[in-house]
């Protein structure tokens, strides 16, 4: 990567959104790319521990054509941040085409396991083209069906939520809510599919990344995918923007007579969400505002941690593209995987999410970022690692 990353503010998590000094960026371009592995769920000793489900596809822009898909960029970012190897692995479904042996082999790249990527007989891969209007703002137009919209429950992936031994392999289940646009129009089967793995994971284990894209959503198929039919089996998380809080709300049938995204305000408003849609957590991303976690707890004082933000001061050449994935990555990462408090893993997902926002492309590499941004979001393990 090129881009040259010319400072950093970092915003503190005081209550005041004070910047703190601007810190010179130490920007590291020995990249070492491995070969890809031959993908062949025999190659691995174990399963995946943690499973990104749904959308893989390409992104036309007028600068190139980037891969794509919320879960996909999740995988690529969770691969960066563990330590250890084969943990991650994407389910989704690609063409028989060379665009989806290329996303399957760009995956691998990143060390995202494929071996539960399935290819579809009739429908190519997807692909977003980005439709630029003379204002600068783009539109997008998919193929429609295209693989992806073709997900299905099989034997493999049974088999994960539920071993023979009768327990799920995966610990965590991260999906959102773009590749059930269809529903079963079409023969589309990715809902479907969707919400089995909703309803069979086990209480805790499901990840919901809320996205509402136009005009592929209903308030029904959303809300039923967060509750699960089973209501003692919670969501662990449920990720979504300022604007799909306010949707979401709306959908419940909570009026907030504030709009307030800051303090006991949004905190009680999340507080609200969360009991009426099954969830332990709730995380809220406010765009360059930063973001709030709020968490359950046993003894009934709930956990609530606001961050600010940080943000790279670029030379211009940048986009948000990939920035909530990266952010997800990170929350999950220090959440579930590391077992850190909800008050660090806001941190680090607002440092990994402000390096994303500030760069072009959504899986810009994690060495590429400023030491004092990687310090927040890498472990010492993993820096330890690299370091090697
Ligand atoms: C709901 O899930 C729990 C386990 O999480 C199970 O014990 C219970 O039987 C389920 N209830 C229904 C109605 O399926
Ligand atoms: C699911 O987790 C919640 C805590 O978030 C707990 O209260 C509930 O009892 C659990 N349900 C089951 C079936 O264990």
């Amino acid at each position: 990567m090129m881009r040259s990353l010319a400072s950093v503010t970092a915003l503190c998590c005081a209550a005041a959104f004070t910047p703190q000094p601007i810190i010179k960026s130490n920007h590291r371009s020995n990249n070492k790319y491995q070969a890809a592995p031959s993908s062949n769920t025999a190659n691995y000793a174990q399963p995946p521990t943690i499973l990104c489900i749904g959308e893989t596809l390409w992104d036309s822009l007028p600068s190139g054509l980037y891969l794509g898909g919320a879960p996909s960029n999740v995988a690529m970012h969770l691969s960066s941040l563990l330590s250890h190897r084969d943990s991650v692995a994407i389910v989704s479904c690609l063409g028989k085409d060379q665009l989806g042996n290329e996303a399957r082999r760009r995956m691998e790249l990143k060390g995202v396991r494929t071996d539960y990527i399935q290819f579809h007989e009739d429908w190519d891969t997807g692909m977003a083209i980005a439709l630029i209007d003379n204002n600068g703002d783009a539109t997008y137009e998919f193929n429609t069906p295209a693989a992806w919209d073709g997900l299905k429950m099989n034997k493999l992936l049974s088999a994960l939520i539920n071993s023979e031994e009768g327990k799920s392999q995966c610990t965590i289940y991260i999906m959102g809510t773009i590749a059930g646009r269809l529903q079963s129009e079409k023969g589309a089967t990715s809902a479907s599919t969707l919400s089995t793995v909703r309803n069979n994971a086990p209480n805790g284990s499901v990840v919901l990344d809320v996205n509402l894209r136009s005009p592929w959503y209903g308030s029904y198929k959303v809300l039923a995918l967060a509750r699960g039919d089973n209501s003692s089996r919670k969501l662990a998380l449920l990720k979504l923007n300022d604007e799909e809080l306010v949707i979401l709300e709306g959908w419940c049938g909570l009026t907030s007579d504030t709009n307030e995204l800051t303090g006991s305000a949004l905190q009680d408003r999340m507080k609200q969400l969360a009991v009426l849609l099954n969830t332990q957590r709730i995380c809220v991303t406010r765009g360059a505002n930063g973001a709030a976690l709020w968490c359950e707890s046993a003894d009934n004082n709930d956990i609530f941690h606001e961050h600010t933000g940080y943000s790279l001061d670029t030379s211009g050449d940048s986009d948000t593209v990939g920035a909530g994935d990266a952010f997800l990555a990170a929350l999950v990462n220090s959440l579930f995987v590391r077992n850190e408090l909800p008050g660090k893993a806001l941190e680090r997902a607002c440092a990994l999410g402000g390096y994303v926002a500030g760069c072009r492309g959504a899986t810009p590499d994690h060495d590429d970022a400023p030491l004092e941004l990687r310090e927040i979001f890498q472990h010492e393990a993993k820096r330890q690692q690299l370091a090697q």
